[in-house]
């Protein structure tokens, strides 16, 4: 299933990001989880969203388009970054709330997820918030390969317990499980498509 990545709109204020049309999902996590990587991962591409070993690098929220199922990837700045100031914060979980509650075009929230860390309470609530908004939830275990084998497991089976979905295992140093997260993401940005593509062609 081939898709492009490509940058398409930066958005700084709640108006800009309620104005596309287009099928999104957003992608969000504690600051340095790895959101900015994964988008790196899945477009094959090392330099396309900023990557940094500081927290707090992504300040904006970047629009990626996704070709040819016609999506976007939202790539959203990190929470729980601790040098940012109270105000900085609030702003940011206000937008955060609107957007998530808000955007009618949001299909779901890909919630990511430091394998190595047990469950955070910041996490457990961004997702209790995402599902009062109705907003179906992907979670994704980020940087596997710094866990063992039952380090993943554990993680999976602990995070399966608390939200009821089973996350994806994903590395974007070893690109563990980026086929299975472009398809979870088409099949929820474009529910159908995955079979129309395999679908013998009919004729009339
Ligand atoms: P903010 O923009 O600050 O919210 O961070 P982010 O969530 O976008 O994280 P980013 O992708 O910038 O990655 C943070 C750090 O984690 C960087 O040093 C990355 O190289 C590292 N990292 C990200 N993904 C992986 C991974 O799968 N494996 C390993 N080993 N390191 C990773
Ligand atoms: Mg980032």
């Amino acid at each position: 299933m081939a898709a492009t990545l490509t940058l398409e709109t930066t958005a700084y204020t709640l108006d800009q990001l309620l104005a596309l049309s287009d099928a999104q999902i957003a992608l969000a996590g504690r600051s340095n989880v790895g959101k900015s990587s994964l988008i790196n991962a899945l477009a094959g591409r090392k330099k396309l969203a900023k990557v940094s070993a500081t927290p707090g690098k992504t300040r904006s929220v970047n629009f990626y388009r996704v070709e040819p199922q016609h999506f976007y990837l939202v790539d959203l700045p990190g929470y729980g970054y601790a040098r940012a100031s109270h105000e900085e914060r609030r702003n940011w979980a206000k937008l955060l709330e609107h957007y998530l509650s808000d955007c009618k075009t949001l299909k779901a929230l890909a919630l990511l997820l430091d394998c190595r860390l047990p469950p955070q309470k910041i996490d457990l609530e961004l997702a209790s918030f995402a599902r009062a908004c109705r907003l179906p939830l992907l979670p994704v275990l980020t940087k596997t390969d710094k866990c063992k084998q039952r380090e993943r497991a554990l993680r999976q089976r602990e995070w399966h317990d608390l939200l009821a979905v089973r996350p994806l295992l994903t590395s974007s140093s070893s690109r563990l499980g980026m086929e299975e997260l472009w398809r979870a993401l088409i099949e929820i940005a474009v529910p159908g498509i995955a079979d129309a593509d395999s679908a013998p062609a009919t004729s009339e």
